[in-house]
C-alpha cells in the first residue's frame, strides 16, 4: 500500500478509537453544568489530527499488538492538547476566532465558558489516566510526568514565553525554548508514555525520545510555516496571525528557506534515531515524512 494511503487509514482508525473513549468518558452535553460540557465537546470533537494520541498508540504498538490498554492515556493526552488550544485562542493569548475548521470555543460559547471547558479537560485528563488498564505503578508515574511536562516548567512556560515575546526581537535560544516547551514537550511525552506502557527497554526509549524531541520542534516549525504559506480552508485556522502580532517564529528569525531546511534536518535526524528499532518503526518513519508535507 502507498505510504500516504497507509498512514491516512491507520490515523483514521486510531482517531476513531480515541473518539469512542472520549465520547464514553466525557459527560453528556445536557449534564450539569451543560454550558461547560457543550463547549468542551464542541472543541474536542471539532476534528483535529489527534496526533498526540496517535504517537502514543504507535509507540505502544512497537511492543504490543493490542492497542486497547493505551487508549485512555492517548485520549487524556488529546484532552490536554485541546485544553491548550482552547486557552491559546482566548483574546488574552492569541485571540483567534477559528480552530479546527470552526469558530473557536470562546467565539461560540463565551470566554468564561471556554476557560472553564479548558480547565475541565485538563483536570479530567488525569482521572482518565488513572482508569487505564496498565501497570498501576506506571499510572501514578504517568500522572506525575504529565503534570510536570505540561505545567509551569513545561507547556505553560512555553506558552508564557510565546506571549511575552510578541513584538520583541528574540535570540535563537529563546525561540528554541518556546517551541520545545509549548509544543515539543507534549509530543515527546506522548511517545514516551506509549513506549513505556508497551514495555520499551531503556536503550530503545532513548531512541524514541530522540525521535520525539526532533519531530516536536519540526512540528512547530511547520506550524509556523503554514501560518505563512497555508490556506485557512486547509488548515482550519486563521493564517497570517503570527506576522500580524510579531510572534517569535522560526521564519521570523531564520527566514522561510532556512526554517524549512531545519525542519527537514530534524525529520531526517528523527528517522535515523527511530531507524535503530528496525522494521517495527515503519509507521513512525512514514509519519515523520508526513509531518513535513502536511497542509493542515
Ligand atoms: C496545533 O496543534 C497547535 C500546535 C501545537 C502547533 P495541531 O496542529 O496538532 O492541531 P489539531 O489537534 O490537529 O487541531
Ligand atoms: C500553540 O502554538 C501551542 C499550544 C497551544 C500549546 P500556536 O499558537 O502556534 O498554535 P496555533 O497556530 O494557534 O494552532
Ligand atoms: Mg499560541
Ligand atoms: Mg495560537
Ligand atoms: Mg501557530
Amino acid at each position: 500500500m502507498d505510504h500516504k494511503v497507509l498512514l491516512k487509514k491507520d490515523m483514521k482508525e486510531k482517531q476513531e478509537l480515541v473518539n469512542i473513549i472520549l465520547d464514553r468518558y466525557l459527560p453528556r452535553k445536557d449534564e450539569y453544568p451543560k454550558e461547560v460540557h457543550k463547549a468542551l465537546r464542541y472543541s474536542i470533537f471539532a476534528g483535529g489530527k489527534k496526533l498526540r494520541p496517535y504517537l502514543a498508540m504507535l509507540a505502544f504498538q512497537l511492543y504490543q499488538d493490542n492497542v486497547e490498554p493505551i487508549i485512555p492515556v492517548a485520549a487524556a493526552l488529546e484532552m490536554i492538547h485541546t485544553f491548550s488550544l482552547i486557552h491559546d485562542d482566548l483574546p488574552d493569548i492569541d485571540n483567534d476566532e477559528y480552530r479546527r475548521g470552526k469558530k473557536s470555543c470562546h467565539a461560540v460559547f463565551g470566554e468564561g465558558e471556554a476557560m472553564l471547558a479548558g480547565d475541565s479537560l485538563l483536570v479530567s485528563a488525569f482521572e482518565l489516566v488513572t482508569l487505564a488498564e496498565i501497570d498501576p505503578a506506571l499510572r501514578s508515574q504517568f500522572v506525575r510526568e504529565i503534570a510536570h511536562e505540561c505545567g509551569a516548567v513545561g507547556l505553560i512556560s512555553g506558552q508564557m514565553m510565546d506571549i511575552a515575546c510578541e513584538g520583541k526581537k528574540v535570540d535563537k535560544k529563546t525561540l528554541n525554548y518556546i517551541h520545545e516547551n509549548k509544543t515539543g514537550r507534549l509530543i515527546n511525552l506522548s511517545l514516551r508514555l506509549g513506549a513505556m506502557a508497551g514495555g520499551a527497554p531503556e536503550k530503545e526509549l532513548e531512541l524514541i525520545e530522540e525521535y520525539g524531541r526532533c519531530i516536536g520542534i519540526a512540528f512547530q516549525i511547520v506550524d509556523d510555516l503554514l501560518d505563512i504559506e497555508g490556506t485557512q480552508e486547509e488548515l482550519g485556522k486563521s493564517i497570517g496571525k503570527d506576522a500580524d502580532v510579531q510572534k517569535a517564529t522560526f521564519p521570523s528569525v531564520y527566514g522561510i528557506e532556512a526554517s524549512r531546511k531545519q525542519a527537514e534536518d530534524l525529520i531526517h535526524k528523527a528517522k535515523t534515531a527511530i531507524g535503530g528499532l528496525g522494521e517495527r518503526s515503519r509507521m513512525l518513519q512514514i509519519l515523520a515524512d508526513y509531518l513535513l508535507t502536511r497542509k493542515s
